[in-house]
């Protein structure tokens, strides 16, 4: 009997482990390069055999002595019996044995490792391994408010066997406040800082020093923690938890409309000293409706990738960094970005969230990075979330919603307006439910009905999935060219209020259609549209980073442009009559597809099919 339940409870944990492992959706699990790479490491077959003749040290001890955040690390190994499916894990904590942590409920097992690493590197990357038994490793590390060691295992990463562990190393000071991230708030002269550090609000006050030349003020910030129980299962609650630390908000209030501002972060700790982040700046944004130049970036699916070329077998997102490092040289000409979903792929190893947001800092801590939510981010089964797939990894939109600020009401339904000059952005949820007679779709209507467009005459709709159109693949072959019910009841609000553009990602490629309005194109022209608003050009911008989608062969008629590729678009407002709209390859951040709009006010009030009230012949 006793042998019988000791069976049961094995079980539970493999199943537990696959259920945490496997995920679903037509986009995210083709082949094997779309798996999140940590999910490869068959973490609950873990054994001992540690061996004394087997050697691993990392060096230097402290890291970031001068205040970085990002260091380079290197590690060697001296093995006697080497072989060319041994790795090398990073783990943080560094203490990663099962004994710091808990079974999940009474009845599993933990297995001898409860934390996933948070990178690995296959030893035979430094070549001369399999020969000589020597390996030194690069590593690079971000401070993660904890330590870290590293571990040697045999038996790749499908029988891992722990065979030797490192020394352990830090950074000088692990809490240190980091990865500042700026996001608009719900009013146009307002910014919101947002960051990650190690502090507690019983440890220390956190807040923003910030100000437009000399004169600098001080604001006070908001604190969040995120537990392991508010993850709504596996990975995120078993395996890929990692204490994701205090997330801050500062609310930067009555700013000027596009002056320079200058801001740093800070704490102070309870014996009155202070610690200090670097010194950032941005610029504030314009006043709704203000004529100036104004420029915008949409993209989707970015992820993120490691530059030391960890997780190499896995090539899980190889366009992330190309994007990434494409938005950074042109950031002088950028004032927004808008990533509209399916973030960091961190899919319940939560470790990766500060690994993206250290990816990004750059740019987030210079423009407003805004954020939409996509599957990697909410889908979670019985969680509320519009479909029913694993995509998030037991996060369930927790990570997302806490991570990153956004003007939304309620944080946990990720729907929102914002401003920005001469532009009005309706922000979707394509997670939850959009269609006729729900929350979301009333704010979508509400959000389009707001722009004066003789102000605003840019009104921009965007999603996380394709609620219009796409020839890829798997639409194609669903026969919809679009998310099953995507475009059903948004099409006569996007005609009604006649929405310039509406972008989504989801779909790992670029896409552009003609102006369009229930499946016909209105307008037959491809690189100039001038004169009367008579449908919605759709635009599929899901080439952020990850892994590529197919195209059908058949190309739709409505379909003007397409490429397999990764990149992202750009869009100039020149003034109010004149947008540029510039498609730019990660790879080499040339145009490769543009289109220009001109047109005057009167040509967004005439009415078009479907696009009007009644009108009367009384006069
Ligand atoms: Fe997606």
């Amino acid at each position: 009997m006793e042998e019988r339940s000791s069976y049961l409870k094995f079980f539970r944990v493999v199943v537990l482990f696959l259920l945490g492992l496997r995920t679903s959706s037509a986009f995210c699990v083709v082949g094997s390069t779309d798996e999140q790479p940590l999910s490869k490491i068959a973490m609950h077959k873990v054994t001992l055999g540690l061996r004394e003749s087997v050697t691993i040290r990392a060096s230097p001890v402290v890291l970031g002595l001068q205040g970085e955040d990002t260091e380079w690390v290197t590690v060697n190994i001296v093995n006697p019996d080497p072989s060319e499916d041994d790795w090398v894990a990073v783990f943080s904590p560094a203490n990663f044995n099962a004994s710091t942590c808990s079974p999940v409920n009474d009845e599993d097992q933990t297995p001898y490792l409860c934390s996933s690493p948070i990178k690995y590197k296959y030893a035979n990357s430094s070549r001369t391994y399999t020969k000589t038994g020597k390996a030194s490793l690069k590593f690079q590390l971000i401070n993660q408010r904890a330590d870290f060691s590293f571990a040697l295992f045999s038996g790749g990463l499908s029988n891992p066997k722990l065979v030797a562990e490192s020394n352990f190393i830090s950074f000088a000071n692990p809490k240190a406040p980091l990865y500042p991230r700026l996001a608009q708030g719900k009013s146009w002269n307002e910014m919101t800082v947002t960051w990650t550090s190690g502090y507690s609000i019983d440890e220390a006050v956190p807040f923003v020093e910030w100000g437009k030349g000399e004169t600098q003020t001080q604001s006070p910030a908001g604190t969040l923690t995120i537990d392991q129980n508010s993850m709504c299962g596996s990975p995120a609650r078993t395996v890929g938890w990692r204490d994701p630390g205090f997330i801050h908000t500062s609310f930067l209030i009555n700013l000027w409309p596009n002056s320079v501002y200058t801001y740093r972060i800070g704490h102070v700790l309870s014996n009155g000293s202070y610690v200090w982040s670097k010194s950032y700046s941005f610029k504030s944004s314009p006043y709704p409706g203000q004529d100036s130049l104004q420029r915008v970036i949409v993209f989707g699916d970015m992820g993120k990738a490691e530059r030391d070329g960890s997780n190499e077998y896995s090539d899980y997102q190889p366009g992330a960094l190309n994007t990434t490092d494409q938005l950074i040289k042109d950031l002088k000409n950028i004032d927004i970005v808008f990533h509209i979903g399916d973030l960091s792929y961190a899919n319940g190893y939560i470790s990766q969230w500060d690994q993206f947001t250290s990816q990004v800092e750059p740019i987030a801590s210079t423009v407003p990075y805004m954020v939409a939510s996509g599957n990697h981010e909410r889908d979670w089964p019985n969680s509320g979330s519009f479909y029913e797939n694993m995509d998030s990894g037991g996060e369930c939109g927790v990570l997302a919603e806490t991570m990153f600020y956004f003007p939304a009401e309620n944080r946990a339904k990720f729907w929102y307006s914002t401003d920005y000059g001469m532009f009005h952005f309706c922000i979707a949820d394509s997670e939850h439910d959009w269609r006729e007679g729900t929350e979301q779709y009333k704010f979508i209507e509400h959000c389009l009905a707001s722009a004066d467009r003789r102000k605003q005459p840019w009104l921009i709709f965007a999603a996380h999935r394709v609620l219009g159109y796409s020839s890829n693949s798997w639409y194609a072959q669903e026969g919809s060219f679009e998310e099953p019910m995507g475009r059903e009841s948004l099409q006569k609000l996007w005609q009604k209020y006649r929405v310039d553009i509406a972008f989504y990602g989801h779909v790992h490629n670029y896409e552009r259609t003609c102006p369009i309005y229930q499946n016909q194109c209105v307008n037959s022209d491809k690189s100039h549209y001038s004169g009367t608003v008579k449908g919605t050009i759709h635009v599929v911008v899901g080439g952020g980073g990850s892994h590529l989608s197919e195209f059908t062969t058949a190309i739709p008629n409505w379909s003007i442009y397409r490429d397999y590729d990764w990149g992202f678009v750009k869009l100039t407002a020149f003034n109010r009559s004149s947008l540029l709209f510039e498609y730019k390859k990660s790879r080499d951040g040339k145009v490769h597809d543009s289109f220009t709009i001109s047109r005057e006010y009167k040509d967004v009030l005439a009415c078009v099919h479907d696009s009007c009230e009644p009108t009367t012949l009384a006069s």
